[in-house]
């Protein structure tokens, strides 16, 4: 860490000082979410000489396996969260319901909704994986809040955020008021702004989506792949690159970085479901960050950030990332 550079902390506070009647509550609640993204970004470095791999023998509300991981990363992130006094709620991909500020502990106006640990899948083979969190307002007199006063539309987060444990650990972060990214200094445990004001590039000539699934698909997004595999030789007159890591986190990381456009759209095996990612701490906490970076993110028919939520758990289609190709795909869904 260099004199001239600026922590998170530092860059919070200065956040905090340019809105006028701001508390610090958020700031507060911000710094104990960062230290929860630090602690599991150390057990993720540590891996199995700190006895974090494998899984457990549950599901999770999704019928998922949980994996050690998911169930230590969801017990930091409660624990550094439920006793500051900023929040009236916590809700998780990791459990049915949503979770309530022990009684000895005041509560506050902020609700957070969170995904521990993003790309599961990948923790046990060493691959990038990231921690996914959205801050909400919780209503007005609302003093023991339940599942519908976390059933807000995503234009209506405070704050979203993630952090990628990759080779680096970076958190990035959106408060509506554009996007920017910090490095974890290991040696100092800070977070450092190293990627002010990230921008989506407009165009690019990179895709991810899971092809494994093609059969499934629908007929815009049929096409749209199609064209960008015949690149040169087809109508779109260049060629494309795809990517698949399974992890949305370092997938979306990657497009903030260089462009590119990320699908997990409706198909026939997730159509019962409504899709294959979540809502409220997966899909609408991206959206916001993809969205004020530049890019744009629908579900083919509708902007994800429009979406009214019904349930914590709700699934949708997603597609996001830089604006002239998600445009493309809206377009493609128009036309059929
Ligand atoms: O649960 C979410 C997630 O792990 C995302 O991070 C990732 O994009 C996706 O699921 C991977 O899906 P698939 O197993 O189809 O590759």
């Amino acid at each position: 860490m260099l004199p001239n550079h600026t922590t998170i902390t530092q860059f919070i506070i200065e956040e905090q000082r340019s809105i006028q009647g701001a508390t610090g509550d958020f700031t507060g609640l911000l710094t104990d979410v960062v230290l929860a993204c630090k602690t599991i970004s150390h057990l993720t470095k540590n891996g199995a000489l700190v006895n974090v791999l494998g899984s457990t023998q549950q599901e999770n509300v999704q019928g998922e396996t949980q994996k050690k991981l998911d169930i230590i990363a969801n017990t930091l992130f409660l624990k550094a969260n439920e006793w500051g006094g900023h929040l009236a709620a916590m809700a998780s991909e990791e459990m049915d319901d949503v979770y309530q500020i022990p009684a000895q502990y005041p509560r506050g106006k902020y609700l957070l909704v969170f995904d521990p640990l993003d790309g599961s899948s990948n923790i046990d083979v060493n691959v990038s994986i990231g921690t996914i969190f959205s801050i909400l307002r919780c209503p007005d007199h609302v003093e023991q809040p339940t599942v519908k006063d976390f059933l807000q539309p995503g234009t209506q987060q405070i704050c979203a955020g993630y952090a990628v444990y990759g080779p680096a650990t970076m958190m990035v972060l959106t408060t509506g008021n554009g996007v920017n990214g910090f490095t974890l200094d290991q040696n100092v445990g800070e977070f450092i702004l190293t990627h002010p004001n990230i921008k989506i590039p407009e165009d690019t000539q990179e895709f991810a989506i899971n092809s494994s699934n093609q059969r499934f698909w629908e007929e815009p997004v049929k096409r749209y792949v199609s064209e960008c595999l015949a690149g040169k030789t087809g109508t779109r007159d260049k060629d494309f690159n795809m990517r698949w890591i399974a992890s949305m986190v370092a997938e979306i990381h990657r497009i903030l970085m260089r462009g590119g456009v990320f699908l997990y759209p409706l198909d026939s095996k997730n159509k019962e479901k409504g899709g294959r990612l979540r809502l409220l701490y997966e899909a609408s906490p991206m959206s916001f960050i993809v969205e004020q970076a530049g890019g744009l993110s629908t579900t083919g028919r509708q902007p994800i950030l429009e979406i009214v939520p019904t349930d914590l758990h709700q699934r949708v289609p997603v597609i996001l990332g830089s604006r002239h190709e998600v445009q493309r795909l809206i377009d493609y869904h128009q036309a059929t």
